[in-house]
């Protein structure tokens, strides 16, 4: 048995915009090319029985098979462990594939799991639709009361798991309140960083033992690949590895390099998204049509403080509800011209979603409600496109939505049509 790869080339006093240029690149074992080549092979040539033993015994310059390892694989890997300041990571073939093996490295058939009652809804439908198959039980707290739940909960829980902030209505959690009362009674934590990235957000600083991410979206950040992550230290990691490898959900050394392209501008990325998302949400939160927006970056946020105090910036998403509900939420994005209509989120590009058709899609209404979902609710990802665009086209798209409203009930006033 080999023990998984993990950081190679990194110096742990470079910024995180450096990390995510050069850390994990083996430019000596490539023919010095800057480029991070594609090992695009299944399996890998040993010279003779003794070097076959060598890898065995765990020489981490030799690789068996694209399941087991990779070296473009491993490169994506040692980023975001460098970035996460983790001792390693583990690259998976989707976001779902990197926090179930996660989660199933830890729990067994009569354990409990504690989780957020907001989260991403494909972890939800695990949760709630595989996990009690196998006699794993998941029950549920809130944001503001994760903490508690986690010092209080009996039967002792073996596994506490939230994301933050949240998809897709951006409750925060105070990540350093959860992992002090998990530690105190010996419980580990998965903490989904997606929405955050490491450049925004250190949970394994904060005390998380796991950092989970769909890596499709800002890691990525393209909108072109699908792939997970998982961030940790060694032992817990060796874990993983083995559901990794043996449920076969590893990342493929094509989609690795996408992703490695991609991670090397994160920095940049993040930083205009999160510029972005300030400013939309500072003119949603003047629209007429717009009942509520969703974004810890404005001062009123009830979530306002604690991301001040644990997030460099407040990410790149945000969302608001609109006045009318589902169908005034569909009017809306229907006008979108600019804004791109689909799921997913964390690219370059805007895009609008309906979470209670999406991303949601499988909560139940109760559980809808209780995560704060409303039908009326949009989801924005921020792209890189200039703010001034973006305020423009969710503008025109929403001013039409005030006109007809107040046609209909005479009640608000479009910016710039009176
Ligand atoms: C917060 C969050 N975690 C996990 C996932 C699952 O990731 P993937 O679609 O890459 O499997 C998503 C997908 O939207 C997500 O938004």
């Amino acid at each position: 048995m080999t023990t998984p790869r993990r950081l190679r080339t990194q110096s742990s006093d470079w910024a995180e915009g450096t990390q995510v240029v050069h850390a994990g690149e083996e430019r000596a074992s490539a023919f010095g090319a800057v480029g991070t080549p594609i090992i695009q092979s299944s399996t890998f040539v040993f010279d003779d029985n003794q070097d076959l033993e060598n890898y065995l015994a765990g020489d981490a310059d030799r690789h068996l098979y694209t399941r087991w390892s990779n070296p473009t694989v491993e490169v994506a890997e040692a980023k975001l462990a460098a970035i996460e300041g983790a001792e390693g990571a583990l690259a998976f073939s989707s976001g779902m594939a990197a926090i179930s093996a996660a989660v199933l490295s830890y729990v067994r058939k009569g354990d409990r799991i504690l989780a957020l009652d907001s989260i991403y809804g494909g972890t939800y439908e695990f949760f709630s639709k595989i996990c009690p198959t196998w006699g794993i039980e998941v029950t549920r707290a809130a944001a503001d009361e994760l903490a508690s739940a986690v010092a209080s909960s009996a039967p002792l829980p073996r596994l506490v798991y939230f994301e933050s902030p949240t998809n897709p209505n951006l409750r925060v959690v105070d990540i350093e309140a959860v992992t002090k009362a998990a530690r105190k009674r010996g419980i580990p934590v998965i903490m989904d960083n997606t929405f955050a990235t490491p450049i925004l957000q250190k949970p394994i600083a904060l005390g998380v033992d796991l950092a989970v991410h769909s890596g499709t979206k800002y890691l990525a950040g393209h909108s072109d690949l699908v792939c997970g992550l998982v961030a940790g230290s060694s032992d817990q990691l060796e874990k993983v590895f083995e559901f990794r490898k043996l449920l076969g959900g590893v990342l493929n050394a094509g989609s690795a390099a996408l992703l490695v392209r991609g991670m090397k501008t994160l920095e940049l990325r993040v930083e205009r998204q999160c510029h972005n998302a300030q400013k939309l949400a500072d003119f949603l939160s003047g629209h007429p049509a717009v009942e509520q927006v969703h974004y810890p970056g404005l001062a009123a946020d009830v979530y306002h403080q604690i991301a001040s105090k644990q997030m460099k910036a407040f990410t790149g998403m945000l969302a608001f509800t609109v006045r009318g509900g589902l169908e005034a939420a569909r009017r809306v994005t229907d006008r979108l011209k600019l804004v791109l209509y689909a799921p997913s989120l964390g690219g370059v590009e805007s895009v609008a979603s309906l979470p209670v058709r999406t991303s949601h899609l499988h909560y139940t209404p109760e559980d809808l409600k209780r995560a704060g979902i409303t039908e009326g609710m949009i989801r924005i990802s921020c792209g890189i496109e200039a703010a001034g665009d973006l305020i423009a086209d969710l503008g025109q798209a929403l001013d039409s939505e005030a006109n007809t409203d107040r046609e209909e009930h005479g009640r608000y006033v479009a910016r710039g049509t009176s």
